[in-house]
């Protein structure tokens, strides 16, 4: 077969087909659909999908030519087509080997970019860059949203427990104002570096949030407060409109999207709090991923394996969402995280070459296990509306293992089994005769008991939570944006959807003030006269 032809006889075979069955009647499907790298382990074998479909799907890719976008991509064309961009993010993970974009060597300034930024970062960490007060940093406030926010706040929370000697970093990314206050509740300015991060240099939120530290660093240290700030963006030229000092504003290239960001000196805050093996850690591990999609077969490649499936999850069995679940609380920003990498990369509309898509990536969300149990997994296990879950589990958090970690695990797994087995209407009812109810009791009862099972769910799972797996994992969802995205011919590198809200806001932030414009609708004329009133 050379093309998948997604008609509705195989959706209805698809549907029909039982996942249990699959993994028992399958001879090799431990081996096909449980894959390692390094101390990762992706058991996709609880997925909806036999092996011959998953042989057509591979099929499919080659039809839809994966393979040959990834060459471009990694080449360095420009496959960011609306905005003429090349995507080279993974470039920063790999810096020894020659890269290039659009054509243009990039390498050598990318290295010494790198180097730059790194020696700043390692001499805040180490103290040998001081306070005006001659002392080393003891924090630091990252400014920034999105991209620029999402990938170092989970990257932080996740592993500081074992990598902070450096100053203690402090996230501010909402507009809204409790979030600075919180930002530097008990902070010191004395103390205190303020990094500012944003690929434009033009994002209200974050010039919003910069303001307002500046006048609380100003109120503290007085109005030579440049010593405490430091300038993270591509557009370095509008950071030194702000009164940014050239030495302290550290560059990356337009080709390192927002929300693939977190490699490039956006990550930068991390290595001041963590020092610079930390990061060197994280892209190392994230490189054994690249090199690992770049090259293995699709048969064995992971992010390929992910995308396919997560391609067939949508298309063939008509999932329109993803739920991550991660089972440690230091990764419960990575639903978040996911968020935006899949939605903003994948949630379009219109194909590579202009034509309206009839798919595109699904909805995702989540939250940590086990708390996500006691809150929507009524919902995952017996609603009509299957949702098709992620659990990631940690074997060793560097703590010493034990009853409480085991019984973390031993949730995921439950959640995991019964999720894909459910609870047959027979098996509710003679558990309830065995426990004395009534016939009449059973019949009304039981059904509310039933689980229909058969519900997919992926379980990754690290072996130990440090910087190098972490990255790894981070890359394998980077590569799997990417596969599912040239599958369902998106562009996944540009964002337009969120331009028509900011200029919007803009617009009632005038109205809000002056009253509203004519140009409003109704609805949100009255929602502006009842602001006004209140404000
Ligand atoms: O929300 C849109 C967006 O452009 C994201 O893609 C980006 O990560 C975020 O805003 C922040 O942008 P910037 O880094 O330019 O401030």
């Amino acid at each position: 077969m050379t093309s998948l032809n997604i008609s509705n006889e195989l959706k209805t075979l698809a549907k029909s087909q039982n996942i249990e069955n699959l993994i028992n009647s399958e001879p090799n499907r431990l081996n096909n659909f449980c894959k390692k790298i390094g101390d990762l382990v992706f058991d996709f074998s609880k997925s909806n999908i036999s092996q011959s479909q998953l042989d057509e799907m591979i099929e499919f890719s080659k039809t839809k030519k994966v393979e040959e976008m990834r060459a471009k991509m990694f080449n360095g064309e420009a496959i960011n087509l609306t905005e003429n961009r090349a995507v080279l993010h993974f470039a920063l993970r790999n810096s020894s080997r020659e890269w290039s974009a659009k054509g243009s060597s990039q390498s050598e300034k990318m290295r010494k970019d790198m180097e730059i930024a790194s020696s700043f970062a390692q001499k805040i960490y180490d103290g040998t860059i001081k306070t005006k007060y001659d002392a080393p940093f003891k924090n630091i406030i990252h400014i920034g949203i999105g991209g620029s926010d999402l990938g170092p706040r989970l990257v932080y929370e996740a592993l500081k427990p074992f990598n902070h000697d450096g100053p203690q970093i402090r996230f501010c990314a909402n507009i809204e104002p409790t979030e600075f206050k919180y930002a530097i509740d008990g902070l010191d300015p004395k103390e205190t570096l303020v990094v500012c991060v944003s690929k434009t240099f033009t994002t209200i939120e974050t010039l919003t949030n910069l303001n307002l530290a500046r006048e609380w660093l100003q109120a503290g240290i007085g109005k030579d407060d440049m010593a405490h700030l430091v300038a993270i963006s591509a557009a370095p030229g509008k950071a030194m409109a702000q009164g940014f000092a050239q030495d302290r504003i550290f560059g990356f290239e337009e080709w390192v999207g927002g929300r693939y960001s977190l490699w490039s000196s956006v990550g930068l805050s991390l290595e001041m709090a963590f020092g610079r093996k930390f990061m060197e850690e994280l892209r190392n591990g994230a490189r054994l991923m690249d090199e690992h999609f770049e090259s293995a077969p699709i048969n064995e490649n992971i992010p390929f394996i992910g995308g396919l499936i997560g391609y067939w999850n949508r298309v063939v069995l008509d999932y329109e969402s993803r739920a991550i679940i991660p089972y440690a609380a230091r990764l419960k920003l990575l639903p978040q995280f996911l968020q935006q990498l899949d939605m903003e990369s994948n949630g379009k509309a219109i194909s590579r070459d202009g034509n309206d898509l009839k798919y595109s990536g699904p909805v995702v969300w989540g939250a940590e296990g086990t708390n996500a149990q006691h809150a929507f997994f009524q919902h995952l296990h017996q609603s009509p509306i299957i949702t098709p879950l992620e659990f990631i589990l940690i074997l060793d958090d560097g703590l010493e293992y034990d009853a409480s970690r085991q019984l973390t695990l031993a949730n995921a797994l439950a959640q995991s089994e019964g999720l894909m087995r459910g609870k047959s209407l027979e098996t509710v009812s003679q558990e309830m005769r065995a426990k004395g109810s009534s016939e009449e009791e059973i019949k009304n009862i039981a059904p509310h008991r039933v689980f229909s099972g058969n519900r997919p769910n992926i379980v990754t799972l690290l072996q130990k939570l440090d910087a190098f797996n972490f990255g790894a994992l981070l890359a394998f969802y980077e590569h799997r944006c990417f596969v599912e995205g040239i599958l369902f011919d998106i562009n996944s590198y540009d964002q337009w959807g969120v331009e028509l809200g900011k200029l919007i806001a803009l617009e009632i932030n005038k109205d809000i003030e002056n009253g509203p414009s004519e140009k409003r609708d109704l609805a949100t004329k009255n929602l502006i006269e009842i602001i006004r009133k209140g404000k």
